[in-house]
């Protein structure tokens, strides 16, 4: 997968794989990553799917309706590459924080339920449910960062408490963060990001 890696000062500690929103590129959330922590490694990824020109890292087949087989096609993708990139890179396999907005968040939930030891943690800005009727696997230990907007038109206070109770359900530590705001990423949603990160990590 396209991808940048940027090797951080503390070895074989966190990396925070950056995935970015439909149309992003993996330049996008870069300069978020040293306001979350500076010290960690960076994997940030390209989505290989293109919709009408714009990266994404799964198929829909309309805004909101997520094409099922291709999910689960490029989530398995994407959890390989997490494998074969901490061999190339060096950085341990399980220490891997997704950092992941819109599109980006919806991938990492994926990972999250669909494999039980791809992400260390998550922070998922603006994410959706990404998919439904299946058992999640054991998440204890894993803490979940959700930001969302009150008045994001797309990931609606319904859903996400739909993802905070799915999630907790299989154990992991979820803590909802609200805007006032739409779907897009504030910095003040990134700052509440960060500080839970440092009081966790
Ligand atoms: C998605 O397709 O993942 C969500 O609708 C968010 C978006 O990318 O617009």
């Amino acid at each position: 997968m396209k991808h940048i890696f940027q090797k951080g000062s503390n070895e074989n500690e966190r990396t925070l794989l950056l995935l970015h929103g439909t149309g992003g590129t993996e330049n996008d959330l870069l300069p978020i990553a040293p306001m979350i922590d500076p010290s960690a490694s960076v994997l940030s990824v390209r989505g290989s799917v293109l919709e009408n020109g714009m990266p994404r890292f799964f198929r829909r087949l309309a805004e909101g309706v997520f094409d099922e087989e291709d999910l689960l096609l490029r989530t398995k993708e994407l959890h390989e590459f997490l494998d074969q990139a901490s061999e190339q890179y060096g950085f341990a396999r399980n220490r891997i924080v997704a950092v992941g907005y819109s599109n980006g968040a919806n991938i990492a939930g994926s990972l999250l339920f669909h494999y039980k030891d791809s992400l260390h943690g998550a922070v998922l800005h603006h994410p959706m449910v990404p998919r439904r009727g299946l058992k999640l696997p054991d998440l204890s230990q894993i803490p979940v960062f959700i930001g969302a907007g009150g008045n994001d038109p797309i990931c609606s206070p319904e859903e996400m408490s739909e993802l905070e109770n799915l999630l907790k359900s299989a154990g992991a530590s979820v803590t909802v963060h609200w805007e006032s705001h739409g779907h897009q990423l504030t910095r003040t949603e990134v700052d509440a990001a960060a500080e839970w990160y440092r009081n966790l990590f």
